[in-house]
């Protein structure tokens, strides 16, 4: 969003709105400003010096959003989809044009989904060249052998490709943490897969330096703060 931008334009995004109802609110008088600029569909607002009122309420102007979602099995990461999306299940004070997930859990994973609207936030953090941790704890059907967590951690064959080295911890019988630093198709599926020992649940709990916020229940969002988003990079 441009520094300069038309009022219409500007509710809409940060009342989530239409544009026509956005034009409704201003021939309704519920918009002002703080200058004496006319409230007009077409006026242009400067974001940094201008402030706009809502029924009298200022409105906190975000160019963009960045979200936490721990999200619930059976709700699909993406923004469009037959399936209820992670984008559907967003609260309505959360919900703008434009959000959608910045990388991708699989339907039957759960825990940390970045949700933003930032294209090149979500570039940056997706860039394998970034090398972003992401942790997950997984259960599988058996314990690891050695010889496969040598494999896991010095970087397996998948395919026909040499994976990147993973970390991995035991936390309990059959229950390990896992930190990547490249997000393959269904990665850590296929890596222990591939051993015969399928991952019967798959939870992320760890973005960048950033844990899930442990307040939030399956299927909750909330916005992180400006601390939390530098925690990712
Ligand atoms: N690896 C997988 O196999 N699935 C996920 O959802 C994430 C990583």
């Amino acid at each position: 969003m441009d520094k300069l931008i038309r009022l219409d334009k500007f509710l809409s995004s940060q009342l989530n709105i239409s544009r026509t109802d956005a034009k409704k609110l201003i021939a309704k008088k519920r918009i002002s400003f703080s200058s004496s600029k006319p409230v007009r569909p077409e006026t242009q607002i400067d974001t940094c010096s201008e402030t706009v009122f809502f029924d009298g309420k200022e409105i906190n102007f975000k160019k963009f959003l960045y979200i936490a979602q721990n999200k619930p099995a059976g709700v699909v990461s993406a923004s469009n989809d037959d399936s209820l999306t992670v984008i559907d299940i967003l609260p309505e004070n959360l919900k703008r044009q434009g959000l959608f997930p910045a990388g991708r859990l699989d339907k039957d994973s759960t825990g940390f989904v970045l949700i933003t609207d930032d294209g090149e936030f979500a570039h940056n953090i997706l860039s394998p060249s970034k090398h972003i941790e992401k942790t997950y704890i997984i259960t599988l059907l058996r314990n690891v052998t050695e010889r496969e967590t040598l494999e896991v951690t010095e970087g397996m064959v998948l395919g026909d490709e040499k994976l990147k080295p993973a970390k991995l911890k035991k936390l309990e019988d059959k229950t390990y943490e896992i930190t990547l630093t490249q997000g393959r198709y269904h990665q850590i599926k296929r890596m222990f897969g591939s051993f015969d020992n399928p991952v019967q649940t798959l939870h992320r709990i760890k973005i960048g330096s950033l844990l899930l916020p442990p307040e939030l229940s399956p299927g909750e969002s909330r916005e992180l703060t400006s601390e939390e988003i530098k925690l990712i990079k």
